[in-house]
This record gives C-alpha cells, structure tokens and sequence, in this order.
C-alpha cells in the first residue's frame, strides 16, 4: 500500500487489517501509523528506495499478493499556469511512481495465488474537470496504465484493476482548498459536484478497493469501478 499513511490510503489499509491481511505501508512520511499497520519509508519517485522497501516488505511479511498504488499527489490549474517542472513532479508521482513499485513487487506477486493490483485513478480521467489539467492527464494515465498492466499480466495470473473516486475528503482536498481564494465557497461547490450531494468518504473508497484487491473479484480484471458519488454518469 503506497501512501498508506494518510486518506484514502490509511482508510485502506485499516480496511484490509479488518479482513485479516497483514498490511504494509510504503509513504515518504510515516507519522502517527497506527498498529498494526506495517510502516517503511520509501518515496514512490526513488527507484532504488522502492526497490529497497518492497524487497524488505516481502522479506519480513513473507511475501506480497496485493499492491494497493495510492500515493499521489493534487495540482490545480490550466495548462497556462502549470510550468514544466510541475507537470515532471506530478506525473513522476502519479503515474510512473505506480509502474516502478507495480515492477518491483512484480516477482513475488508472480508467486502468489491471489495476485492483485489495484491502482487509485480519479473522475478526473473520466470528466473534464476545470483547473485540473495536470491532474487530470495523470489520471487518465494512470486508467490506460490500468488496462495495459492488466493484459501485459493476465497470463501470470496478476489482475489489475483500478478504482475511480469522486472528491473524497481527505486531507489531500483540505490541503488543495487553501489554494482556492475563497475555501469555503470552493468546498461547497467539491459537495455539490457529486449528485449525492457530499463528498464520498475514504471508507467508502477503501471497500471498493478491498473487493479488487481480494479474490471475491477473481474474473474481474483491466477494469475501473467508480466511488464517486454518481457524478460521473448521473
Ligand atoms: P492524502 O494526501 O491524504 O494521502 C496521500 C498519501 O500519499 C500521503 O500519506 C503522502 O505522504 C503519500 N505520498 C505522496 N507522495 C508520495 C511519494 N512521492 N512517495 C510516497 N508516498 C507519497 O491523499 P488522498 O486524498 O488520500 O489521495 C490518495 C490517492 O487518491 C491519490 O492518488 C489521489 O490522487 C487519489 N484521489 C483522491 C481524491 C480525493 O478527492 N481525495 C479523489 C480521487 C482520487
């Protein structure tokens, strides 16, 4: 599980502590993880020190049937206002941080029974969003990594599919809402968006990825499951 340690992520890996799997969190920061949650430092753009944490993780936990890619991180904004930089940060997080820990835990999830990857896409790939350009791309980067990952791996037995939130709160929408001029106007548009009329809680993210992750979804691969409040086809 990879930013397990805040959000989406942690409501996750509580969510799988409940089902009786042994959890490891991989995140840049470790801070307040509770027990038993299994925490290891590692940031999803340094190769070597994903490499190194999923070796340690199989090595000590005896192997691993489940990647849970989460780690991400938000940009607000229109093409003209994200410079090269940013768009490098954010899609070295978001979308190539996804393939480099998919690819080192790709030999143990090889020899696992239940093998599964479940990556956290977003409605932004699915809807265009406003100032949500950078986002969205690596969002919908990270859906046609979905499909790709799933065929490149179906024969090995390894089924990857990937969910799709709407704005779920999280400390990563309170962090973006500090970027708006007005927040509380702005949060209150994020609740009216989803025809639900509030925004999806993590816990409600996190069931929808314990069904992927475990083999009660056994034929269902290359697929995206929308959490989202009814905002993307409603
Ligand atoms: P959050 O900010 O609460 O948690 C993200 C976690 O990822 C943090 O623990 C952070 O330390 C970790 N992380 C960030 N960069 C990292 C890196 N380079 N290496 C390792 N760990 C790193 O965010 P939240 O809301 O739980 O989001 C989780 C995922 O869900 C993200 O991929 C996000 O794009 C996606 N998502 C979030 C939605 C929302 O409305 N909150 C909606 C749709 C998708």
């Amino acid at each position: 599980m990879t930013g397990g340690a805040s959000g989406i992520g942690l409501a996750t890996a509580k969510e799988f502590v409940e089902r009786g799997a042994t959890v490891a969190v991989l995140d840049r920061t470790l801070d307040g993880l509770p027990e038993p949650l299994h925490g290891f430092t590692a940031d999803v753009t340094d190769r070597a020190s994903i490499e190194r944490a999923v070796a340690e993780v199989a090595e000590r936990l005896g192997g691993i049937d489940v990647v849970v890619n989460n780690a991400g991180i938000s940009a607000v904004g229109t093409v003209a206002e994200n410079d090269d930089a940013e768009w490098a940060r954010v899609l070295d997080v978001n979308v190539i941080g996804m393939a480099r820990v998919t690819a080192a835990a790709l030999p143990w999830l090889r020899r696992s029974e239940a093998a599964s990857v479940v990556n956290v896409s977003s409605i932004a790939a699915l809807n265009g969003l406003p100032q949500r350009a950078l986002y969205s791309a690596s969002k919908g980067a990270v859906l046609a990594l979905t499909y790709a990952m799933a065929t490149d791996h179906v024969a090995e037995g390894i089924r990857v599919n990937c969910v799709c939130p709407g704005t779920v709160h999280t400390p990563f929408v309170d962090r973006m809402l500090q970027g708006f001029a007005d927040p509380v106007a702005e949060r209150a548009a994020l609740d009216a968006r989803q025809a639900t009329g509030r925004m999806v809680a993590p816990e409600e993210v996190a069931a929808a990825i314990a069904y992927l992750a475990s083999p009660r979804s056994v034929s269902t691969t290359g697929t995206a499951l929308d959490v989202d409040g009814g905002v993307s086809h409603l």
